[in-house]
């Protein structure tokens, strides 16, 4: 099962791209083979119709190609103001944004329909980020991705991490296995 986890932050010491590179280790060591995205490697700019009718940028091609490769997916999803971030919103949306007169980016569902997607966050906040889940939930729904039941929602991140880069508690591991297990789980027999 080919999967692919990506955080919507680019900050260089993201708790979410923390979080990403522990959720792309445990796929591995479920037999997954797993590609860690990172949105900083594509140069994608701010999603303007204008801009677009003028040629779709070639990292945004080379990100529909990369989501459209993986049945299965794991997003690390920071909060801001109770949202997820305009990076992943961006992101979302030049994918789900059709090239006119391109032989297969036309369908704007084509990179999310069908896909098995499991939803993280981290926030050094209580709640963990899980608002921005509650609003990326419905978005991924609306493309047509099954979303799987089990989510977690980090809290306290400035803590959680040990000098490895793994979660120092035992418990927090588990949630997060739970969710990489799960749609590893559902994406084999959605999409097989
Ligand atoms: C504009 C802005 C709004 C934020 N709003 C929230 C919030 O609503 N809830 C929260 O838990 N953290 C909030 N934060 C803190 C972020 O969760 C924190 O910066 C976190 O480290 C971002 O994720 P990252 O570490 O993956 O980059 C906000 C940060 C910014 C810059």
């Amino acid at each position: 099962m080919k999967l692919l986890v990506f955080a919507g932050s680019t900050r260089q010491q993201s708790f979410n791209r923390r979080l990403a590179r522990i959720a792309a280790r445990m796929g591995r060591d479920a037999g997954a083979e797993v590609t860690l995205l990172e949105l900083s490697d594509l140069d994608i700019p701010m999603y303007n119709a204008d801009l677009e009718a003028r040629g779709t940028p070639p990292d945004v091609i080379r990100l529909k190609e990369i989501l459209d490769a993986h049945p299965a997916w794991i997003i690390c999803s920071p909060e801001y103001n109770g949202s997820y971030t305009g990076l992943l919103k961006n992101t979302i949306d030049w994918a789900s944004s059709p090239v006119a007169g391109h032989p297969v980016w036309t369908d704007v569902t084509r990179p999310f329909a069908g896909k098995v997607v499991g939803v993280l966050s981290a926030s050094n906040g209580a709640l963990g980020g899980l608002r921005s889940q509650s609003h990326l939930a419905p978005l991924l729904v609306n493309l047509g991705c099954w979303l799987a039941p089990r989510n977690y929602a980090l809290a306290r991140a400035a803590s959680a991490f040990d000098a490895g880069d793994d979660l120092a508690d035992e418990a927090q591991r588990q949630q997060v296995r739970a969710v990489v297990d799960q749609v590893l789980w559902a994406a084999q027999r959605l999409c097989a």
